[in-house]
């Protein structure tokens, strides 16, 4: 069964909670939420207590997709706040076997993110103890760019290192992905696809975001 993952940084943040509840109703499995701190990547979104306010009335499991330097500093914040699903990026973190170990000692599931420019062979040792793979198909930053062609390769690759070392770990793929590529995304191997813009900026959040589930368990 393939989960979708709205991501709520595209969402409309005057209508943040009416906008999850649509994707609750829609069928939406997980909601993804883009933490962003002006220096690992060139935006700035927002912290744990977003997470805490959602957490009191949203069902789904939180995922937090942190896309910040120093990622040990607020893991526990994020988790506190309600994140079951956290995941720190593969580049410039020298000590990812330690940053997942903190992860799933505070009971989350810990991910690791790879770039699109990143090679895959760098994820050989995490996979033998991380619950998932978060595979970057847009370079991290914004909503609403274009989905990397290759990345469906990438996938295929990365669900055979998988198969190879460790079978449990899932795949979750971010960025570009929309009612129009959905499909070949899951068919390469997505277990979790994130959408943002493929479900905001459409003016009926629940409709849209019952149409892509279909799609992805046909
Ligand atoms: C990019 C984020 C993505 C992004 C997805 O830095 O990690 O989660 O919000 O948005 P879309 O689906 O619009 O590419
Ligand atoms: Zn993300």
């Amino acid at each position: 069964m393939k989960l979708l993952a709205p991501s709520i940084l595209s969402a409309d943040f005057y209508r943040l909670g009416e906008q999850i509840e649509a994707c609750v109703r829609g069928g939406a499995d997980i909601l993804h939420f883009d933490v962003m701190d002006g220096l690992f990547v060139p935006n700035i979104s927002f912290g744990p207590v977003v997470l805490e306010s959602i957490k009191k009335h949203c069902p789904l499991p939180l995922d937090a997709h942190l896309m910040i330097v120093e990622p040990d500093r607020y893991i526990r914040d994020f988790v506190m706040a309600g994140a079951s699903m956290v995941s720190v990026h593969i580049e410039g973190n020298h000590h990812i076997h330690r940053t997942v170990e903190l992860i799933k000692s505070l009971g989350a599931k810990a991910g690791v993110v790879i770039n699109p420019g990143t090679p895959l062979h760098l994820l050989e040792e995490v996979l033998y103890y991380v619950d998932f793979v978060l595979l970057m198909s847009v370079n991290p930053g914004f909503g609403g760019q274009t989905f990397i062609p290759r990345s469906l390769e990438r996938i295929r690759q990365l669900k055979e290192m998988i198969g190879r070392i460790n079978p449990s770990v899932l795949i979750e793929v971010d960025g570009g992905i929309k009612e129009d590529n959905i499909r070949l995304v899951a068919e390469a191997g997505a277990d979790i696809l994130v959408v943002g813009s493929g479900i905001f900026s459409h003016p009926d959040v629940e409709a849209q975001t019952r149409k892509l589930k279909s799609l992805l368990n046909v």
